[in-house]
């Protein structure tokens, strides 16, 4: 079985829906070889990401930068799996009020120094709170979740 690792920040009701949605897209009942693990950030280490196949990272935008929480994971995680995990799939998604660049530009520098795959481009839901946000954010889970499914990746 393949494992696919979300790490997802949810401080609201809305954005723990993103994070139940990114579940739901992962579990999809024609995926027959992907097993989820759904961690917030400080749940989340770097054990996980060397168990993982591929990783799904969800953050809001808070003071223009990701959340403290995913930086922290981050902070932790960056070491100890750099030579590990080059090449590791992964995909993002970002809550964000009315921006979300910041986010987006600093997850992107931290990805690149892992050396880590994007498999599909960021998803920034930015904004007004809109219900096809969930939407969005389980198909990206599920296209992953797909991929690995399918050994694409
Ligand atoms: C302290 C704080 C700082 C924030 N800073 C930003 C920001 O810099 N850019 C932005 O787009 N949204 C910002 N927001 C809005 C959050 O991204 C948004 O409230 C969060 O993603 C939760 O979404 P929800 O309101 O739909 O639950 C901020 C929110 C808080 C509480």
């Amino acid at each position: 079985m393949k494992q696919l690792l979300i790490v997802a920040h949810a401080p609201s009701v809305n954005t723990q829906a993103l994070r139940e949605a990114a579940r739901r897209g992962a579990e999809h009942p024609n995926l027959e070889h992907v097993v989820c693990t759904v961690k917030t950030p400080f749940e989340a280490g770097p054990a996980d990401l060397l168990a993982c196949d591929a990783v799904l990272l969800g953050t809001t935008e808070n003071l223009g930068y990701m959340s403290g929480a995913l930086k922290d994971f981050f902070d932790r995680s960056y070491y100890p799996v750099l030579d590990e995990k080059q090449g590791l799939p992964c995909a993002l998604y970002i809550r964000a009020g009315h921006d979300g660049t910041g986010t987006q530009r600093a997850v992107e520098s931290i990805v690149t120094g892992l050396r880590w795959r994007w498999v599909q481009h960021p998803v920034v839901l930015r904004g007004e709170w809109q219900e096809t946000f969930a939407t969005q954010v389980e198909e990206l889970a599920m296209t992953l979740a797909a991929g690995l499914d399918s050994g694409m990746f």
